[in-house]
């Protein structure tokens, strides 16, 4: 018995693998930029609306006004849930995770859709927005059912972010709180060939319907390394609690090996510049909602974090700041990753899309280093 060898490289994690040429999104994770089809996030964040900016993604420029207004009309259109499907968010067990609770609603969509599949890509496009509509919907009829409440139907007239807000609580929200969560949709919305964008690409290679495709994204984005990552520093600096604590935090958790959440990431090796925003946005947020002591704690383990992590090119990415801002908005803690899932469906559509203008099927290959031709023992004759 041999093993099959051969002389190959093994690109584990695929680190600098390339799987498609791409107008979507650049990283410049040297010199801390991000741009979505050629526009920086910085200015995005400033000047455009989530909406707008999904638009950007999906159909490659930014919207005339009259364009604007017709795919707002669709949003509208689409944000209400086929009944049976509201019904079956209700039956979800209160104690799952909400992120669960979307990728099974998500899932589900294609039940309620009689042409869930489709090879036009035109269609594919119209079903990817209608997901973008339903999905917050769908995350605040959960939270609300968990919470024994009856779900609220959008409102005409709100933004995406305003009407997610407005659907979580029955109450029109804040305009600055609107304001906040829009940007912080622009900055989850797209994020070149991340782990769920991949998730997604792989499936749209093999044609499937636009349901399996965001559905196989939402998979990969929950975990604590990906998407998860929000849940999992808030949660630190709330564990922390106070400014005063962080420094032995920090120092303990780097002596067990154990990694500060919301920090590194595999393209930059310097500051993601969605942080930046985000930390800005933080610190208004802090003030006026008298949060001041959590906004000081992530500061305190961001400081000592970076000083005991000099040298290493680990610096705070999206999630640093991300968690403790929907805090700040008072948004329960297992949403933030439905609400990265509910931006990133723009973008997870857009890299479906264009993979598929060209389709080839994905299909890496795993090294084999294990036996072959090993003898078949029949049960009764295994003696272990
Ligand atoms: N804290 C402490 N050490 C770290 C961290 C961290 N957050 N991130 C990486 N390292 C260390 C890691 O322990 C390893 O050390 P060593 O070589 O001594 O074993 C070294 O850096 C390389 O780690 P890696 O996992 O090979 O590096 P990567 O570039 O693949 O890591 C990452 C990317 C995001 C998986 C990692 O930085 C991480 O686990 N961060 C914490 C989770 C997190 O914040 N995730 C959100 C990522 S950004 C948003 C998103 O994409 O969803």
């Amino acid at each position: 018995m041999s093993s099959i060898k051969e002389p190959v490289v093994i690109h584990k994690g695929l680190d600098n693998v390339y799987v498609k040429e791409s107008r979507i999104c650049y990283i410049d994770g040297e010199a801390s930029r991000l741009f979505y089809r050629g526009y920086s996030i910085e200015d995005l964040a400033t000047h455009s609306t989530f909406e707008e900016t999904a638009y950007l993604l999906m159909f490659g420029k930014l919207p005339t006004k009259s364009q604007l207004q017709d795919f707002l009309g669709k949003l509208e259109r689409y944000r209400t849930l086929d009944p049976q499907l509201m019904q079956f968010i209700t039956t979800f067990p209160s104690t799952c995770d909400a992120i669960d609770a979307l990728r099974t609603a998500v899932s589900s969509m294609g039940l309620f859709d009689p042409n869930p599949a489709t090879e036009d890509l035109h269609v594919r496009i119209d079903k990817a927005l209608q997901i973008l509509a339903k999905t917050p919907t769908i995350i605040a009829a959960f939270d609300r059912a968990r919470n024994h409440k009856d779900p609220i139907a959008p409102r005409h007239g709100l933004s995406h972010a305003a009407n997610f807000l407005y659907m979580l609580t029955g109450n029109e929200p804040d305009p600055y709180h609107a304001h906040v969560m829009d940007v912080a949709l622009i900055l989850h919305a797209e994020h070149e060939m991340n782990a769920s964008t991949f998730a997604c690409t792989v499936a749209a290679s093999t044609l499937a319907d636009m349901y399996s495709i965001i559905t196989s994204g939402i998979a990969a984005l929950r975990g604590s390394l990906h998407g998860g990552a929000n849940e999992a520093a808030l949660r630190t600096v709330q564990e922390v609690g106070d400014p005063s604590k962080a420094e032995r935090y920090v120092t303990q958790a780097l002596a067990e090996r154990k990694r500060i959440m919301g920090f590194g990431h595999r393209v930059y090796k310097t500051w993601d510049p969605r942080y930046k925003i985000l930390k800005q946005i933080g610190a208004d947020l802090a003030v006026r909602s008298g949060q001041q002591k959590l906004f000081d704690t992530a500061i305190a383990i961001e400081s000592s974090a970076l000083k005991h992590l000099a040298g290493a090119p680990i610096f705070p990415n999206v999630d640093s700041y991300s968690g403790v801002v929907f805090h700040m908005l008072g948004i329960t803690t297992d949403l933030f990753t439905p609400i990265f899932a509910m931006s990133r469906i723009a973008g997870w559509s857009a890299h479906s899309i264009e993979y598929l203008e060209s389709n080839r099927l994905i299909r890496p290959k795993a090294y084999y280093i294990g036996p072959v031709g090993v003898q078949y023992i029949p049960i009764d004759e295994r003696l272990t």
